[in-house]
């Protein structure tokens, strides 16, 4: 068989197609989100049960995408097309396509409006904004930004047209220079910054919050009413651990595919996934252990939500020697993080675009940037005009069941369907030529991504449903459990 070619051009070499995704996976979902959400969701056990859906579902399930992807050569609406087509089955499997085409729609709506956030603070930190601020200064700051919708709107402009530019210029000229030097750089930064973090006096209740886990926190939702914490079981939280490991390995809407249909066709797919979920989850741990310690030290609220980040580094940054000059570069580092994360939620569909409406690269990301600013509309006033009752659904803004219904269950089920897909409904012979491994490590991956994965996600779904704790009671009950 000749190989196919993708007609969007190819990564130079195999480092810097490892390059370009981990930039895609590593991203505000690390430094914001991963955070936010520990601190939401109490921390240690999330953290155990986030670490366990990265192993049994990310990295199976990133293998299947970049096997995929590397096969079908194209936009994932076309490679699920085609590899349905050669396969023998169904055509109606390009819905993975078609539904990761929106997921990443509805994300970069959303993840704009924070990147926003993150220029903001460049300018801020650049002018000496944090210097000698307490807890309550800093606040205000972060109130003063969010409150101001017009504010978020230019930030929220800039960074789409940012994102626009790379995406207009393609894939190699592009793509391929942000990530060379920026991702070793954030690295770096993290890792002063969780120095900084030893210094508070506070870094081993940071440790202890991340990484001891009370399993009932996690199983059960629990409020304090008058000073009692009264807890009810609960499935949300394991949910929500399991879209955040999709989420934050860019996995379940066909990034990952799409990056994959530029690789060149030596690189080894086990190794590469490995390595971007490895750095990936690393990044996550080392801003955990930056901020958690701060959180303590000031007494501030670790379940305070998506202004975390924003309302804790800059404590830091307002009493450390050199402060102004290391959350500058910091800032400026998380917008890079977020660019080249943002470049592949819309790559899938300006590939599509260019490959089946006949558009060039420049009218595909103009069309796409449009229509992604004006739904991240919604995200910005769910900051202030629309942040009151009146206009929450479930208790939740707009911006917060945008990200739920993104993240917790489009990639989860896009995820679920690439199993699926990868495991049964393409031959063996098909997957194994593809990946061409070890005997041992291919039927572990077969194992994982027939049975384990799939079967994980299934659970989690019905876990987070009820419908899991019925059924559990209901054999007890019948087995004479009661
Ligand atoms: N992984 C990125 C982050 O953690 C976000 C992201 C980029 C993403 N591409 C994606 C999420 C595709 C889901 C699907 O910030």
């Amino acid at each position: 068989m000749t190989e196919k070619i993708s007609i969007h051009g190819q990564w130079s070499s195999r480092l810097a197609f490892i390059l370009a995704a981990t930039g895609s996976a590593v991203g505000l979902g690390n430094i914001w989100k991963f955070p936010y959400i520990t601190g939401e969701n109490g921390g240690g056990a999330f953290v155990a049960v986030y670490l366990v859906c990265i192993a049994i579902v990310g990295i199976p399930v990133m293998m299947a995408e970049i096997m995929l992807g590397r096969r079908g050569r194209q936009s994932p609406i076309n490679t699920m097309t085609s590899l349905a087509r050669e396969e023998g089955v169904s055509r109606a499997w390009s819905l993975i396509g078609w539904g990761g085409v929106l997921a990443g729609f509805f994300i970069l709506s959303y993840y704009s409006v924070i990147a926003g956030w993150a220029l903001a603070y460049v300018m801020r930190a650049l002018g000496g904004a944090f210097n000698g601020l307490d807890a309550k200064g800093v606040q205000g700051l972060f109130g003063a930004l969010v409150g101001d919708p017009e504010r978020l709107l230019a930030w929220h402009t800039l960074f789409m047209l940012m994102s626009m530019m790379v995406v207009a210029r393609g894939v190699r000229a592009g793509l391929e220079k942000a990530v060379t030097y920026l991702m070793p750089m954030l690295f770096i930064l993290l890792l002063v910054l969780v120095g900084f973090a030893m210094t508070t006096g506070y870094f081993m209740k940071g440790l202890d919050f991340l990484f001891h886990p009370d399993f009932n926190r996690v199983f059960h939702e629990c409020k304090t009413v008058a000073g009692i914490e009264q807890c009810e079981l609960s499935g949300s939280p394991v949910l929500v651990a399991l879209g955040h490991a999709f989420f934050t390995l860019s996995l379940g809407m066909g990034a990952i595919m799409v990056y994959c249909s530029y690789m060149p066709r030596q690189a080894s797919i086990a190794r590469s996934a490995i390595l971007i979920a490895v750095l990936d989850t690393l990044v996550a741990l080392l801003a955990g252990m930056a901020i958690f310690p701060i959180v303590f030290a000031n007494g501030l609220e670790p379940g305070s939500g998506p202004g975390l980040i924003f309302q804790t580094l800059p404590l830091a940054f307002g009493t450390m020697p050199w402060g102004q000059l290391v959350g500058t570069l910091f800032f400026v580092l998380l917008v890079f993080a977020a660019w080249t994360s943002a470049i592949s939620l819309i790559e899938p569909a300006v590939a599509w675009l260019v490959e089946n409406q006949g558009m060039t690269r420049v009218r595909a990301s103009a069309w796409i940037g449009v229509t992604t600013w004006l739904l991240g509309l919604g995200s910005i006033f769910s900051f202030n005009l629309w942040s009151g009752d009146g206009y929450k659904l479930f208790g939740k803004t707009f911006f917060d069941l945008l990200d739920y219904l993104a993240a917790n269950i489009m990639l989860p089920l896009g995820g679920l369907l690439i199993a699926i897909f990868a495991g049964w409904a393409m031959r063996r012979q098909s997957s194994e030529d593809e990946f061409s491994m070890q005997p041992g490590p291919y039927r572990l991956w077969r194992w994982l991504i027939r049975y384990v994965s799939p079967l994980a996600v299934i659970l989690v779904f019905l876990n987070a449903t009820g419908i899991l704790a019925l059924v559990v009671t209901r054999l007890k009950f019948v087995s004479g459990g009661y």
